[in-house]
């Protein structure tokens, strides 16, 4: 038997019995005649003591134990003289017997600690390592605590967890597909699943009635914090059902885990808001409703004053900077500079400060005390409140608010991780055209359905059809989203026409759903949730890469395994493929 217990486990009640452990070895001190090795596993950390009565022989092996070395110790429980209130087995230490060296480690490349020395590549590299940490640790724990937590609830309102297949045909959910070229089969290829989409509601054709699945989804992106080439989607689908079963179904949910894995309880329903107000009041369509700071638009009190930033812009627009009036001079510049980075995109702010002398603005050559007050009306401004105001395209001017909007959230404080504020955008438009291309393009699938009124309009007038559409918004992230399908033929041949498809091209692609919608379909919808995102946010950290157990790079590498990689020519021959260079 390698141990008798963990590292993690003994206490004071346990004094003198005589134990084995076994794990790695976190740190040795050597203290003239006593010599302390503090022992690790997952569970955590156990003293390990050997003095002047222990083994002359015993003692120098401990003397000679390395960061990581893998040892086992047998030994008897002792009350400690110096009891460490900080950690769980702090009352006790093990007088130690026998001491076996299992395994020998080199010396990590970085500390095994909290805060560790090692930076983001070689952490990434050495991964294995790094989730001996406890912090690391921690995250991939509170992912497995979710996920059991994500099945009972579930599995309590009847969904069932079906698995669906890996290797299948292109499911459009807006990105590029990972592609695996078939053997068998030589010159076609599998598409990599960017989620079960089409095979969760052939499982609604098939009666399943509900199904969940905590499933890897792949898609060719650029990468971000929240996003990763290969992630995990916590993917449901419900037939005979309407929007609002759907939110409640999955408010549920999120509530559950609330209170099952942080112990919050939301006693009110989610707040809802249409999409439409999302992008006036906070200029996107995930708002971060841990702090207000809403737009307010100028346009009407702001234009025809001569100021020609302000008339000859589509929209002016602003934000509220409470207490923010004595901002010296480089903390407002710094803004402006935020503003101007090509991610942002702004072209500057227009600032009015309402100071112990009154109202003053940048703009004061175009605007008198009178049309000050009036703007600061609209914003409810106070003594000692800053306005913001952005002005120009309106898509533009909207995008960059709201980032400044975020950063001054960031600025003030207001973005505390700790506290929550769920948020259902509903009433998305279906579709949005590519300015380019002049063509159509689902905003959320092809397969969500128009809310029931506009449904007549799907071909006449298809820039005003609403989807029956939702997305989950926690704190600004979007953690999931889902809609109403379409489960009708016709209607969903329709809807490839507007996104220009050909009949045919329609068949080619998607002729197995098409045939399914005429064999009993139910009505049905559903929803996804971004399962990497939902641990982050609970983890209290913005990149999902801290919950992944072997996450990918910002260039989606593995660095540890080193993939992509290239193949042998023998491979690629079987494959019936040729490299151009
Ligand atoms: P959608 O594309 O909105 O919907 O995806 C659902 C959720 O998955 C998460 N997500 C990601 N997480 C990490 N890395 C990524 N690259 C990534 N892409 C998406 C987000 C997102 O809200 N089939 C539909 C759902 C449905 O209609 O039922 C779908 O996949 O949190």
């Amino acid at each position: 038997m390698y141990r008798t217990h963990t590292c993690g486990e003994l206490r004071l009640s346990d004094a003198g019995k005589t134990v084995t452990l076994a794990g790695w070895v976190q740190r040795t001190r050597d203290l003239g005649g006593m010599t302390f090795v503090d022992l690790r596993d997952r569970y955590g950390i156990t003293q390990l003591t050997f003095n002047t009565d222990s083994d002359a022989a015993l003692r120098e092996t401990a003397r000679s134990l390395g960061r990581e070395f893998v040892v086992q110790v047998i030994g008897k429980v002792m009350e400690r003289q110096s009891k460490n209130a900080n950690m769980p087995t702090g009352e006790v230490e093990i007088f130690a017997t026998a001491l076996k060296v299992m395994n020998a480690a080199k010396t990590p490349p970085f500390t095994i600690e909290d805060e560790t020395d090692g930076g983001d590549e070689l952490r990434m590299k050495y991964r294995y390592l790094d989730l001996r940490r406890n912090t690391v640790r921690k995250g991939i724990e509170l992912r497995h605590r979710m996920a059991i937590e994500v099945r009972n609830y579930l599995s309590a309102q009847q969904f069932i967890e079906v698995e669906t297949p890996v290797l299948i045909k292109s499911t459009p959910e807006g990105a590029r597909d990972f592609v695996v070229p078939s053997r068998m089969n030589q010159g076609e290829f599998y598409a990599l699943p960017q989620s079960p989409q089409t095979f969760k509601q052939l499982l609604m054709v098939a009666g399943m009635d509900r199904y969940f699945q905590i499933v890897k989804c792949f898609r060719d992106e650029d990468l971000r914090s929240d996003r990763q080439p290969e992630f995990t989607q916590i993917d449901c689908e419900m037939a005979f059902v309407e929007r609002e079963d759907i939110l409640n179904t999955f408010e549920g949910l999120a509530k559950h885990l609330f209170k099952a894995v942080l112990d919050k309880e939301f006693a009110e329903p989610f707040r809802r808001m249409s999409y439409d107000d999302a992008m006036r009041d906070y200029g996107c369509d995930k708002p971060d409703l841990r702090f207000d700071m809403r737009f307010h638009e100028l346009n009407d009190i702001a234009q025809g004053k001569e100021f020609k930033v302000f008339d000859d812009a589509e929209l002016v627009v602003g934000i509220k900077a409470e207490g923010c009036a004595s901002w010296s001079r480089k903390q407002t510049d710094a803004l402006i500079e935020y503003v101007k980075r090509p991610q942002v995109g702004g072209t500057g702010i227009i600032f009015v400060r309402w100071a112990a002398e009154g109202l003053k603005s940048t703009v004061d050559k175009f605007y008198g005390a009178e049309d000050l007050q009036r703007w600061a009306e609209r914003f409810n401004m106070k003594e000692g409140d800053l306005l913001c105001i952005m002005a120009g395209a309106a898509d533009k001017t909207r995008k960059a608010l709201n980032e400044l909007r975020l950063h001054l959230g960031d600025l003030l404080n207001l973005r505390d991780p700790q506290v929550f504020k769920p948020l259902w955008v509903v009433d998305f438009p279906l579709l949005e055209k590519d300015e380019v291309s002049g063509r159509w393009h689902a905003m959320h699938h092809p397969f969500t359905a128009p809310i029931p009124e506009d449904a007549p309009k799907l071909e006449s007038d298809p820039g005003t059809v609403k989807a029956n559409a939702y997305d989950l918004v926690i704190n600004g992230t979007e953690i999931g989203g889902g809609s109403i399908r379409i489960h009708d033929r016709a209607m969903q041949e329709a809807m490839f026409r507007v996104l220009g498809f050909t009949d045919e091209e329609a068949r080619e692609k998607f002729g197995f759903l098409l045939d399914a919608f005429e064999f009993g379909a139910p009505p049905h919808g559903g929803a996804a949730f971004g399962f990497d995102r939902w641990v982050a946010l609970f983890g209290g950290r913005s990149d999902i890469r801290e919950f992944i157990a072997f996450p990918k790079n910002n260039a989606g590498r593995d660095v540890m395994i080193d993939a992509p990689s290239t193949i042998d020519a023998i491979q690629l021959k079987e494959l019936g493929l040729e490299l151009k260079n």
